[in-house]
């Protein structure tokens, strides 16, 4: 199927093809390298325009504790000497608290402005276990088959506008997990309609931003616009089951239906 998305500057449209190039890819690059230049933090979690450091990596635990360790422990997954990669991980904000939990992290992300930031803290934070990676922003190039025991993504694939592109990546999370490694990642899970053009119907509960502060996190959204590096493919639950399928990953849990945040959990199958 053919899709369309707005560039950015010139509000000229891109045919979504293009993200599977080199142009595509280095535009998607550009924009967070952009935004981490401009206010990093900010762009990673917008609830703050000006965080200070220790609040920012303590919303990162937050985030941790509310999403990943409940998962952890209806998995039944034991972390003891197990390795974890991290797709899209900014300036480790996720990271060095993963980092508290596996022994052993690999984190990438597709901008090396973000990663310059990320290592900067890491060294100043003296966190030894945790690698930082810049990635190709479509592919888990590098890292080997049966490398890992989990693969975890968070606001990343809910900003890549080409649904094929996230697809690609849920693939070679199949490919570098070990046989019974587990993974969780979210996607950008509204419910949507396609308009002529590249125009979009989007609509489910979204992110509360700043309203966090009062304690709601979550806010009705509805939207009609064109997808860009923001605002990434909305995904269907049936298609990412087809596409877990066929690489092998067993969903053991599907949370958040219908909402900016639909998350997927499961366990890599032994052949
Ligand atoms: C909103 S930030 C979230 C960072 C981190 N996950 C966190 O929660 O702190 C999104 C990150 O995804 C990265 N990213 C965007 N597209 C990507 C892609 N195609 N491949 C890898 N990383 C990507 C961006 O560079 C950015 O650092």
């Amino acid at each position: 199927m053919v899709q369309w998305v707005q560039r950015r500057s010139t509000r000229e449209p891109v045919h979504l093809d293009e993200l599977e190039t080199t142009f595509g890819i280095g535009s998607m690059r550009d924009n967070w390298n952009n935004l981490a230049s401009e206010n990093a933090m900010h762009h990673i979690a917008s609830e703050e325009t000006n965080w200070e450091e220790r609040d920012f990596f303590a919303s990162g635990e937050r985030d941790i504790t509310r999403h990943l360790d409940p998962v952890l422990e209806r998995l039944h997954f034991s972390l003891q000497g197990k390795k974890l990669l991290e797709i899209g991980c900014g300036v480790g904000r996720l990271s060095f608290n993963l980092a508290k939990r596996f022994p052993e992290v690999d984190a990438l992300d597709i901008s090396p402005e973000m990663i310059k930031r990320a290592i900067e803290y890491q060294e100043r934070f003296c966190v030894s276990n945790v690698r930082f990676h810049i990635g190709s922003g479509k592919d888990l190039a590098g890292f080997g088959n049966d490398e890992f025991d989990f693969c975890f993504s968070y606001i990343v694939f809910q900003h890549i506008p080409s649904v094929n592109l996230i697809f690609d990546y849920v693939r070679e999370i199949g490919r570098v997990l070990k046989p019974g490694g587990m993974f969780l990642f979210q996607v950008n899970g509204f419910r949507h309609l396609r308009l002529p053009g590249s125009r979009y119907v989007m609509l489910g509960m979204r992110d509360a931003g700043r309203l966090r502060k009062w304690g709601i996190w979550r806010r009705p959204f509805l939207r009609i616009g064109r997808l860009d590096f923001v605002s990434g493919a909305p995904v269907k639950r049936l298609a990412m089951l087809r596409v877990c399928e066929s690489a092998r990953l067993d969903i053991k849990e599907i949370i958040g239906d219908h909402s900016q945040y639909l998350w997927f959990a499961g366990q890599k199958m032994y052949p």
